[in-house]
């Protein structure tokens, strides 16, 4: 029997798995049953896992997928061969129960952020993760009048979960029509070519991207920045961001940009 299999309804903070999806060899989105009491705010994580062999609890932060308002939790995950989580996490099937603990946090939040007109989402990997619920916000269209999902990954491949969320978010009964006229997804990948090659950073420090979409070049007076990939590429979009005159927010201190480390492993 697998360790997975230890944990029960009975079992501190279970939540049963409603549904799981393999993308490629090395990613996989699922979602849980939302807990009644359960809130959050669209891009903020909780810690999630499994228990050890011994029994004890081996949790990871993971961005929410789904918007405050869905009746389920989503995750997206890479698998790690030899990843202490996610090696047997990427196994979980229907009706298994992983462990949720109730406290979501983050700094990746509509509130971190002063109003302004244009919202940049700079992903790379399994950053898009937080990015799925933001797009799904009707706050974020009520905020913003255009918003640019930028999702940066080696392959081709990897970037069909967000290519299928965003022509979810498009259809979507609640936000579609606001999706559709605001929202922009860039994805370009690294290692092959495709319809836009390169690192979203160098996207945008090149000025390519926006000599491709016809409109002005990042500004601190127009827009807002969230940031969220690996430390190497969010350091990076940091530097852009300084740069260009923005300042980090925090939920106490909204501001122009903000940033949060991908969980990887
Ligand atoms: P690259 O192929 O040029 O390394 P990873 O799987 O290593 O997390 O990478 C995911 C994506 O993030 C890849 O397209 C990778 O590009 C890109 N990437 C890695 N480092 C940076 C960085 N410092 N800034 C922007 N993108 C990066």
């Amino acid at each position: 029997m697998s360790d997975i299999a230890a944990i029960t309804d009975q079992t501190p903070d279970a939540v049963r798995v409603l549904s799981v999806q393999h993308w490629t060899d090395r990613l996989f989105s699922f979602e849980v049953e939302r807990p009644a009491s359960f809130r959050f705010r669209s891009g903020e994580f909780v810690m999630i896992g499994l228990l050890t062999e011994q029994g004890k609890p081996l949790l990871r932060a993971y961005s929410i997928t789904t918007p405050f308002w869905d009746e389920k939790i989503g995750f997206y995950s890479i698998k790690v061969a030899d990843g202490p989580l996610t090696s047997r996490l990427q196994h979980i099937k229907p009706d298994e129960f992983i462990i949720m603990k109730r406290k979501p946090t983050g700094t990746l939040v509509l509130d971190a952020l002063t109003p302004a007109s244009r919202l940049f989402l700079v992903s790379t990997g399994t950053g898009i993760a937080p990015f799925a619920s933001i797009i799904r916000d009707p706050e974020t269209y009520e905020r913003f009048d255009e918003i640019y999902l930028l999702h940066g990954c080696r392959f081709a491949d990897e970037l069909s979960y967000g290519k299928s969320l965003v022509a979810e978010a498009k259809s979507d009964m609640l936000i579609g029509e606001q999706a559709t006229a605001k929202l922009t997804h860039l994805p370009s990948t690294t290692r092959e070519p495709s319809e836009l090659t390169g690192r979203p950073t160098d996207l945008i420090s090149s000025g390519e991207l926006f000599d491709r979409l016809n409109i002005p070049a990042l500004s601190v007076g127009s827009d807002r920045v969230m940031i969220c990939g690996s430390m190497a590429m969010n350091q990076d979009m940091k530097a852009i961001c300084e740069q260009a005159g923005f300042n980090e927010g925090a939920n106490s201190q909204p501001a122009e940009f903000v940033l949060e480390k991908a969980f990887v492993g």
